[in-house]
């Protein structure tokens, strides 16, 4: 099918497997479809500024390296849907629970944040020439800083432990599926799945600007290049991710 986790690279301890990724593929050509794991992450980055803080040998923690030179940079966010529609599948497939995904790339259970995707694109020549997805799953964590109080882990949501080698596989079998979907073009197909699983999708929900003020929309859906769409008083608004964000 394609060689996503063909090769692991498990390490103790790393700074960020992103930028350990990042420089395998500054190193070597050939570096497609390798997973670096860690058990732990000194610098662990998430969207924006944020740090990803995370229990040393709790959680998945992984950057998976595609080189998606099929798909145009207008078409990015389609890699984007693909891989969250993957953790979904694969969550989904471990709980037995009900999973939602609120745009752009968090996944939920019970409103409560799971699981957070970083992918870095390295664009040139009108297409995506590497992608660097980086993957932090809560599986065994149980309790999480203040700051975090809308996080959640699987072994909270069902009161079990789980061997994080074993999400792992089962999310690789998921990222090959939805892979293979993108390199076949089923793009219609994964916008429609992006949209199943979207959390608020033609609700009311509690929006927040950068600024901290908050309003109420309703949420239409998700531009194919990543805009979140929003009617507000009786007009269709698109918002670009950091400039307003779901409250949950
Ligand atoms: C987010 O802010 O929600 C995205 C978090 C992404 C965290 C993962 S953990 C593995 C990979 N390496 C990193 O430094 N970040 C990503």
């Amino acid at each position: 099918m394609n060689s996503i986790g063909n090769v692991i690279i498990h390490l103790e301890e790393t700074s960020s497997t992103n930028l350990y990724a990042q420089n395998l593929i500054s190193s070597n050509k050939q570096a497609e479809g390798i997973i670096v794991l860690a058990d732990f992450q000194s610098e662990g980055r998430g969207q924006g500024n944020n740090k990803w803080k995370s229990e040393k040998s709790s959680n998945l923690l992984m950057s998976l390296i595609v080189l998606p030179v099929f798909l145009t940079p207008v078409n990015q966010f389609y890699l984007n849907m693909a891989v969250c529609i993957s953790v979904v599948r694969a969550l989904e497939h471990v709980t037995g629970l009900v999973v939602n995904l609120k745009w752009p790339n968090d996944i939920l259970i019970n409103r409560k944040k799971i699981s957070g995707i970083l992918i870095q694109n390295s664009l040139g020549n009108n297409q995506i020439n590497s992608s660097i997805i980086g993957i932090g799953i809560n599986v065994n964590q149980k309790e999480f800083s203040e700051q975090l109080f809308h996080a959640t882990s699987i072994a909270v949501e069902t009161g079990k432990d789980f061997v994080i080698k074993d999400v792992l596989n089962v999310l690789i079998d998921n990222l090959r599926i939805f892979y293979y979907h993108l390199q076949n073009s089923k793009l219609e197909e994964i916008r429609k799945m992006y949209m199943n699983y979207l959390f608020g999708i033609n609700e009311k929900v509690v929006m927040e600007r950068k600024s901290g003020l908050k309003f109420t929309g309703i949420l239409k859906g998700v531009s194919t290049t990543g805009e979140l769409i929003i009617e507000e008083n009786d007009n269709l608004q698109k918002y670009n991710h950091g400039e307003v964000r779901i409250v949950i």
